[in-house]
């Protein structure tokens, strides 16, 4: 992983992650790196973790959530326009997200933030809930952090963030260079939520993923005062 602080080094992992995805093609496929046939197994185990959240004594609302690193819009159609009324898309591919997602779910849509996660902001008390999934590693340490934190304020009462996101095997950070990205080890997730003001509530590993994958864990993430 990059020294924090080092900006070069930052501007060029941001900048190489812009150009990856770039050529990417726009597919359930391009999204999951070849795996699109694991999407629904995936969809499920997050349908049941949500379930779970909904299941707290104090659940967040249904009306307002937002699809961090959105991509085609995967998961805004499959899972969150059949729970949320109102659905923003950061950093989406916006036409073809237009397509992917039908007339129906777009109708749902309301803003679209063409912005790295490394610079947006959400809206003071906007979200229930807020969904960051394969994304995170796009993002230094340091502006990890700090997004959790900015995300902790775009909250409404109640309000969750899930983070849902690949383990390395090992304890160490693993690096791909193609993609621009890192893959964190549990305990550096630990650490990272550590420096915020978020508790993690619940932390649940998907279940029924081919072998060979990485392991992926779903985070619930509570601002530490409401609890
Ligand atoms: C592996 S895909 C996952 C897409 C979607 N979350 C899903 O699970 O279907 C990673 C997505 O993150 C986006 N992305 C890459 N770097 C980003 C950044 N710094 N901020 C926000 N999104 C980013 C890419 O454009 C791509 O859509």
């Amino acid at each position: 992983m990059m020294e924090e602080g080092n900006e070069e080094n930052t501007e060029e992992f941001y900048k190489k992650a812009m150009v990856y995805w770039s050529e990417i093609p726009p597919t359930i496929d391009g999204m999951l790196g070849g795996f699109g046939h694991i999407s629904q197994i995936d969809i499920h185990g997050s349908r049941q973790f949500l379930r779970l959240i909904f299941q707290l004594k104090e659940p967040p609302g249904k009306s307002s959530v937002v699809d961090c690193g959105a991509g085609i819009g995967r998961i805004t159609k499959h899972l969150l326009s059949h729970i949320f009324d109102n659905i923003d898309l950061n950093q989406a591919f916006v036409d073809q997200a237009k397509d992917y997602l039908g007339p129906a779910v777009y109708k749902k849509i309301g803003t679209l933030y063409n912005v790295g996660l490394q610079d947006f902001t959400p809206e003071n008390d906007k979200y229930d809930v807020i969904w960051c999934q394969w994304v995170l590693g796009h993002l230094t340490d340091a502006d990890f952090v700090k997004f959790l934190e900015r995300c902790r304020s775009g909250l409404k009462k109640n309000g969750i963030i899930v983070l849902k996101e690949n383990i390395a095997s090992s304890k160490e950070v693993e690096v791909d260079k193609k993609d621009s990205s890192v893959t964190r080890p549990f305990h550096l997730y630990m650490e990272l939520f550590q420096r915020t003001n978020l508790r993690c509530i619940r932390k649940i590993k998907q279940n029924n993923f081919p072998k060979g994958l990485y392991t992926v864990y779903m985070f619930a993430l509570r601002p530490k005062d409401i609890l």
